[in-house]
């Protein structure tokens, strides 16, 4: 009822609509719509009402389900839980649809990779994608290239945002920070139950309070911009990758858009640091790095740092 309601407020042109109006062509009654446009005003858009009726003004850049016209249904939208990752697991595992995004206005405990924390302030972009492809774990890899490039092109290509990505899975402007991916998977029988994909995108919050290397897309545009529009474009390139292909395209795609290839650079596992000139990725994602005394060494996760 609220998409249908604003969708048409929205066509009518910043002209008053009225409640009789509205009530003949979503067949519900005035009292409903009138319940309807004060819980809209209470979420942040503005409509102006008057005995003639009511005026949609300005719309805030929210994600609530309504916003996203063909996956309402498929969204999970909460002003604030501790991590996306713990509900998107939650329901992955109660057995919701692939492409089910679960979306979170703050998170209290925002993970990051390697166990780190992930400051999740308002403004920012924070879900988790729910992905359920049939296949066995070793191809899991494709999938995440294949987010964080979809990501990366959305941005160049819908927001005119120089995005590149960097191993494994971040996306950085001018050698800043501006999006993290962290992923988890379990299976069943050998093969992926659900895969979940989880975004953090510095969009309309300031993430150089607490990262002076990192930069937001209202950083780098000079305006607030629709995280709407980001998420969904997002969602739907992906998407077409995913239902038309087996991405075996994917990694190749990534190499031309990554700049941590024939870098020097420093990976940090858990345990571990590797030095030497990053070369490849392989098939799985791995990276290969040549080592001082020119021998390879392939590291499977990890943090990079770019040396030069
Ligand atoms: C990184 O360390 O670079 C990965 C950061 C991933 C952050 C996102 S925000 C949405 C999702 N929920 C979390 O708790 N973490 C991921």
């Amino acid at each position: 009822m609220k998409a249908q309601l604003l969708s048409l407020l929205k066509s009518n042109n910043e002209e008053f609509l009225s409640g009789e109006q509205i009530s003949q062509q979503l067949g519900t009654s005035r009292v409903s719509i009138w319940k309807h446009i004060k819980k809209l005003q209470e979420l942040g858009y503005e409509i102006e009402s008057s005995p003639t009726g009511y005026k949609l003004l300005a719309s805030p850049d929210a994600l609530f389900p309504w916003e996203f016209a063909n996956r309402e249904e498929f969204i999970r939208y909460y002003p604030e839980v501790d991590s996306t990752m713990i509900e998107a697991k939650q329901l992955a595992r109660k057995g919701c649809p692939a492409f089910t995004v679960v979306i979170a206005e703050r998170q209290i405990k925002g993970r990051g990779r390697l166990k780190r924390g992930w400051v999740s302030d308002s403004g920012g972009l924070y879900f988790t994608l729910i992905l359920r492809p049939d296949i066995p774990p070793a191809m899991m890899s494709r999938y995440n290239f294949a987010a964080s490039l979809c990501l990366a092109k959305t941005l160049q290509e819908c927001f005119d945002i120089d995005a590149k990505v960097k191993w494994p899975n971040d996306i950085l402007v001018n050698e800043k920070k501006l999006c993290g991916m962290l992923s988890e998977m379990e299976m069943e029988s050998d093969m992926v139950a659900f895969l979940n994909i989880g975004i953090g995108l510095n969009v309309n919050n300031n993430p150089t309070d607490q990262e002076p290397n990192a930069t937001s897309v209202r950083q780098l545009k000079g305006e607030i911009i629709s995280r709407k529009l980001i998420l969904s474009m997002f969602l739907d390139k992906l998407q077409q990758e995913i239902e038309n292909s087996d991405l075996s395209h994917i990694i190749p795609q990534w190499k031309e858009q990554t700049i941590t290839l024939k870098r020097k650079v420093r990976i940090a596992t858990t345990n571990e640091t590797w030095e030497g000139i990053a070369r490849d990725v392989d098939d799985t994602g791995a990276l290969i790095l040549e080592l001082e005394d020119g021998s390879h060494q392939k590291v499977f996760y990890g943090d990079c740092f770019h040396n030069d």
